[in-house]
């Protein structure tokens, strides 16, 4: 009977730990483990993704930049950036000429987004990705970020642009990081982000088209836009309510706040950036990922 018993209990916690890894993709298990989980799949993440990537371009960087035609050099955050695709695509794109920080909290993932964005003469010229050897550089406009949770470490009104794709369904509660992307946005600016499809099948993360539009403007944006993507994801943009300034390009050592000191000035030097006011250090890796 004991036996029976252990079977049942090995089937149960096998079942829990598909469910919670699998389908939640570690949501409720806290950012260390779904970074690590995100770390494991960082290598393959790319193959079942393909499909959708070659339509990056018309399905998602077109539709921004239409949004975007006053702001000449937009200021984006691109929030858990992955392998770096939508970064990728943007600055492949002969119209846009901003700037990117490209932040996740899988070192994995970004070492993938940076090997993306690596982009050698050859292949500059044919406009083709390429995996290039890792003592070439990163696309300068675009600055990789490790940051592991929320609250994000930028002050109110920091960006033009917040992309979050494919990553509101990963937290247990969308209103945290809608609330932080609708804070760190300036008034009038654009978020372009995903909701989970019914056709999904993953109905526990699926918000219907309402009530992700009451989030939106709990979190105070307006005039969104729903449109369909791909099977799993629609599109969605809208606007943070108000209006002000483009914040135009800035770089990362002009924005990040010091977790110390809270100041805003960093200077960099051989492979960390430090703090000028408090001398906190962050360690920046081969690839340039500056590890928060
Ligand atoms: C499904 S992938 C989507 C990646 C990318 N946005 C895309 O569309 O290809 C989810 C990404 O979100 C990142 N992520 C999940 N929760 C995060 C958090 N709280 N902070 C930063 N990154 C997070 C994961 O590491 C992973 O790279
Ligand atoms: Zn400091």
């Amino acid at each position: 009977m004991s036996w029976l018993i252990t079977i049942a209990v090995l089937v149960l916690i096998g079942f829990i730990l598909d469910r919670e890894i699998y389908f939640y993709e570690g949501a409720h298990l806290g950012p260390r483990v779904q970074s690590w989980l995100y770390d494991r799949w960082s290598k393959k993440y790319d193959a079942g993704k393909r499909e959708s990537q070659l339509r990056d371009s018309e399905m998602l960087v077109q539709p921004l930049l239409d949004v975007l035609k006053n702001v000449s050099e937009p200021f984006v955050l691109d929030f858990a950036t992955g392998t770096g695709r939508l970064s990728y695509a943007l600055t492949s794109h002969p119209d846009f000429k901003g700037r990117i920080i490209a932040l996740d909290f899988s070192q994995g993932m970004l070492e993938q987004a940076a090997s993306k964005l690596t982009r050698a003469s050859s292949s500059e010229q044919n406009g083709a990705a390429r995996r290039a050897p890792l003592s070439a550089k990163v696309d300068e406009r675009v600055e990789l970020l490790r940051h592991l949770s929320l609250p994000l470490p930028f002050p109110d009104a920091t960006f033009d642009v917040v992309c979050a794709l494919e990553v509101l369904e990963l937290f247990p509660n969308m209103e945290e990081p809608l609330a932080e992307f609708s804070r760190v946005l300036r008034p009038g600016g654009i978020l372009l982000t995903s909701r989970g499809t019914e056709e999904s099948g993953r109905k526990a993360k699926v918000k219907s088209k309402s009530d992700f539009g009451l989030l939106l403007t709990k979190n105070d944006f307006a005039n969104f836009q729903i449109a369909p993507w791909w099977k799993l994801f629609d599109r969605v943009i809208t606007i943070k309510n108000g209006s002000s300034h483009p914040v135009g390009g800035r770089k990362l050592t002009d924005v990040m706040l010091c977790a110390v000191c809270e100041q805003t000035q960093w200077e960099r030097k051989a492979s960390t950036l430090r703090c000028k006011s408090c001398g906190k250090e962050m360690p920046v890796t081969k690839e340039g990922i500056v590890l928060n």
